[in-house]
Parts: structure tokens; C-alpha cells; sequence
């Protein structure tokens, strides 16, 4: 091997080795991703409430920092970023995965608990991004990933305070983009469909407390529903990880990626109800400006 060749090598086998840092790995979709990218050669800071939790989720190893990160905490964020510098002196992909599920009509979901979504699933991210982004800036490179959901982007009944947090949290990804495209990072917006993880277990789903006579036997069904639900989700986690690791390795990595065949319909299914809620009233829509303008 020539001197250039070796260099060639080496060059590439350094702009392979990313370092990543992964929210929520000590179960569900986080752990996964968290071995994914070991097993690629990867060098991994999991994060989680449980440090001990996250190291007996996804295994031992020498590429392995185990860190303890409770999104809603923003100096514990900063905290886990300076340990993953100081272990492995960057970090390559960010990807903000923890998450939970307050579930229920609107009404009866607490303002307490609706807050705790939005703690965890916007101010979440945002926490932990926004003590990223010095050092990707630094580096003139990262890729922010965060995963929102198919409840990103179409909203429904039970889902208010979810959708409302993964709605919040796309327009402040998609609005990053631009912003930090210039110094080299991306971002992308993950929406999963139904995968089969933790997220319908008690551990992470809470349902709010029937009070309001008017929707008892609504919150009734959809309760049961949402509960034989899990365990049943078609979406292998272990497969978006696999993807995910591929999707970090493209020079232009997409803004949206829908995550299952599920969450391709429900990208289809949008984009044609904005289009139709355009057209209805297009005459009406277009006839607003000032009659000077
Ligand atoms: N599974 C799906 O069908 C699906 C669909 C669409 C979107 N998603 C999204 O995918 C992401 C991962 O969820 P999942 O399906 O893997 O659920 P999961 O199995 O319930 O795992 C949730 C993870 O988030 C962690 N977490 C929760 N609150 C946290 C906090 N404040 N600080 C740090 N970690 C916290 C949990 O840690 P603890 O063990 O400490 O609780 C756990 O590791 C979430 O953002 C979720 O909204 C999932």
C-alpha cells in the first residue's frame, strides 16, 4: 500500500467512525438505535434517567459512555455533551428519542400533564440540542436527528397533547434547518409509525383520569383500544435503527424521513387533505390582500 493509499484509508475510516449521542437508550427504540450503531463501528454516548439501566440495555463495550440525562433537565444536558467530548472529543449525530405518551381527551388531560408532555417531547430536544450545537458548530459538521412521529404532522382524538408536542417540535426542527445548514449541519425529522417498543406500556404511557361524564364510554373504548394495541405494533424497531444508521451516512441525509409503511400513507394522506383544504376555498383564500396591493 502506497503512502497515499494508506492515507486514503485512514481518512476513511475516520469520516466512518461517527460518534453518536442517543436520549432515552435504556429501552425501547433509544436501545436499539444505541446497538445499531456499535455494531457499525460507531462510537455511542446512550443517555437515559437510568445510566446503569442503559448499560444493561444495550451491552458493554469499549465504544460505549454510558451517561445519566433526563431531557426536561437543561444542565444535565449540557453536562452529558461535555462528557461525550471529553470521552470521545465530538459528536457526529445527535438523536433526540426520548419520549412518552400522555393520552386522552383534552379535557381531561391535566394542564399539569399536558405540560409534561411538551417538557418532555419539545423542551426535550431542544434542551439537549441546543447544548449540541457549540460543538457541531465547532466541528462545521453533526446531524441533529429527532424523532417526532406520524402525530408530527396529522393530529387526532386522544392525541392533543402528544400531537401538540411532536407538531412543536417538527416546526422548530424544520426551522434549525436553514439556520445551522451553513455550518455544515443537518437535520432530520424521524416520523414512526406504530413500532413495537415500551411506548403502550404503563412505564410510559399515561392515560388521563376519566372525569367528565360526556366522554366516559369514548374514553372507555379508546383506552381499550390503545391498549391492545401494544405489543401488537407493526414497525421493528430494530429495522429503523438499521435504517437510521444508513440514513446518517448520506452526504444530504432527508429532512423528513417517514418511518413504516404506515407513516408513508399517512404523508400521502396529508399532503392531499392541505391540498384539498387549499383548493376549497381558494377563491376566498386568494382575496385578502389590500385592494392596493
Ligand atoms: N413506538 C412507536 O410506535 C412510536 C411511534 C411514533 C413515535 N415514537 C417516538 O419514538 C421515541 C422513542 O419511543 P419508544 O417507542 O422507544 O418508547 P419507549 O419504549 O417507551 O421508550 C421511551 C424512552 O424514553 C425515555 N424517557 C422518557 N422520558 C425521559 C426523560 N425525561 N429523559 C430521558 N429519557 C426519557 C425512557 O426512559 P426511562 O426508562 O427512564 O423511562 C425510554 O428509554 C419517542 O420520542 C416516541 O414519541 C414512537
Amino acid at each position: 500500500m502506497t503512502e497515499q493509499e494508506y492515507t486514503t484509508v485512514q481518512k476513511d475510516e475516520m469520516a466512518a467512525k461517527q460518534v453518536w449521542f442517543i436520549t432515552g437508550a435504556g429501552r425501547g427504540m433509544g436501545t436499539d438505535i444505541a446497538k445499531a450503531a456499535l455494531a457499525a463501528g460507531h462510537a455511542v454516548v446512550a443517555t437515559g434517567r437510568s445510566p446503569e439501566k442503559v448499560v444493561q440495555a444495550v451491552g458493554e463495550s469499549e465504544n460505549l459512555l454510558a451517561v445519566k440525562l433526563d431531557v426536561t433537565d437543561a444542565s444535565a444536558a449540557e453536562a452529558a455533551v461535555q462528557a461525550a467530548v471529553e470521552r470521545f472529543g465530538r459528536i457526529d449525530v445527535l438523536v433526540n428519542n426520548a419520549g412518552n405518551f400522555y393520552a386522552g381527551f383534552f379535557e381531561e388531560i391535566t394542564p399539569e400533564d399536558f405540560r409534561a408532555q411538551i417538557e418532555t417531547t419539545m423542551f426535550g430536544p431542544m434542551n439537549v440540542t441546543r447544548a449540541a450545537l457549540p460543538v457541531m458548530r465547532a466541528q462545521r459538521s453533526g446531524l441533529v436527528v429527532t424523532i417526532s412521529s406520524t402525530a408530527g404532522i396529522v393530529g387526532g382524538e386522544f392525541l392533543s397533547a402528544y400531537a401538540a408536542s411532536k407538531f412543536g417540535v417538527e416546526g422548530w426542527a424544520e426551522s434549525l434547518a436553514p439556520e445551522v445548514a451553513p455550518f455544515g449541519i443537518r437535520t432530520m425529522i424521524v416520523e414512526p409509525g406504530f413500532f413495537r417498543t415500551e411506548l403502550l406500556t404503563p412505564e410510559s404511557t399515561r392515560y388521563a383520569e376519566p372525569t367528565i361524564y360526556d366522554y366516559a364510554e369514548r374514553t372507555r373504548q379508546t383506552v381499550a383500544a390503545w391498549q391492545s394495541m401494544d405489543g401488537q405494533q407493526g414497525g421493528d424497531p430494530a429495522k429503523l435503527a438499521d435504517a437510521l444508521i444508513k440514513l446518517a451516512e448520506l452526504d444530504e441525509p432527508p429532512l423528513r424521513f417517514a418511518a413504516g409503511a404506515d407513516a408513508v400513507g399517512v404523508f400521502a394522506t396529508r399532503a392531499k387533505a392541505l391540498q384539498g383544504q387549499a383548493d376549497a376555498h381558494r377563491g376566498l383564500s386568494s382575496s385578502l390582500a389590500h385592494d392596493d396591493a
